[in-house]
């Protein structure tokens, strides 16, 4: 039926397990669960995810496992990340149109059918406070390194073509940070300058300045460390279109890094 909402969500390790969130992250919590009804509201019937921890080294992975079932400890926290049991329908169907759609664009999507495959944490953590039930169906996909911001913005429209197009209340979320140049101390905030630009970024966003904000992403990527490299946000402006305007719904420093939950509603 529609694209319903696009969503950037962050996925800060540290608030994996509700009890331990430190107070600074606190926001991005009180956001996600915001977001959580939200998404209830709109009667979803897919989300389609980007996470910056799927990393396709050369592709740009789409997840059409029918069912997602798996136990995560993350590779590289399983001191912050571990045991976390999780359990998702997917959809299959749709995630081949998403393929399809990206050959025929001539971007190198690769279909993943494989029950083993194990989700990374830019996955299962926001999901943990999206979807608490499990009980829409996911589409996760990767970032890809080999990747153009270019080649990223263009996988994204494609995605939201086919989401658009789809019959279904789809939702697309963007799971990632802004400044990302990590430091270790997790209560640290990005510097002086990488705030600057973080802030500089979001007012073009909230004020729906989607081309210039997109034209800033090619030197504050580089300059700032964005996670990714910014692919997860190049292919959220591919996503967006105007009329879907800005919502800012909650921020939180984490090791020198920015997280900002901002949803895109028409
Ligand atoms: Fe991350």
């Amino acid at each position: 039926m529609s694209l319903e909402m696009v969503l950037l969500a962050a996925h800060v390790p540290s608030i994996c397990h509700e009890a331990k969130v430190p107070d600074f992250q606190t926001e991005l919590v009180k956001g996600l669960r915001l977001m959580k009804d939200t998404i209830r509201e709109k009667q979803t019937d897919v989300i389609v995810l980007m996470s910056c921890h799927f990393p396709g080294t050369f592709v740009h992975y789409v997840d059409a496992t029918p069912r997602h079932t798996g136990v995560l400890t993350a590779v590289e926290c399983p001191d912050l990340i571990s045991d976390v049991p999780y359990d998702y329908p997917g959809d299959e169907a749709l995630a081949l149109e998403l393929v399809k759609a990206g050959k025929q664009a001539g971007i190198p999507a690769v279909e993943v059918n494989e029950p083993t495959h194990m989700w990374d944490y830019g996955t299962v953590v926001p999901l943990r406070y999206l979807v608490p039930n499990q009980d829409i169906p996911i589409i996760s996909l990767s970032v890809c390194w080999a990747s153009s911001l270019e080649e990223s913005y263009q996988w994204g429209i494609q995605i939201g073509n086919v989401l658009r197009q789809s019959g279904k209340r789809a939702v697309f979320i963007s799971s990632g940070a802004l400044s990302h140049n990590l430091v270790r101390g997790r209560h640290n905030k990005p510097s002086l300058s990488e705030q600057a630009m973080d802030n500089q970024f979001i007012e073009y966003l909230m004020k729906g300045q989607y081309g210039v904000a997109r034209e800033m992403l090619n030197q504050y990527a580089k300059i700032a460390g964005v996670e990714s490299g910014g692919r997860h946000l190049a292919a959220l402006f591919g996503v967006l279109t105007p009329e879907q305007r800005a919502e800012f719904w909650g921020y939180g420093q984490s090791s020198g890094s920015a997280n900002a939950i901002i949803s895109f509603v028409s």
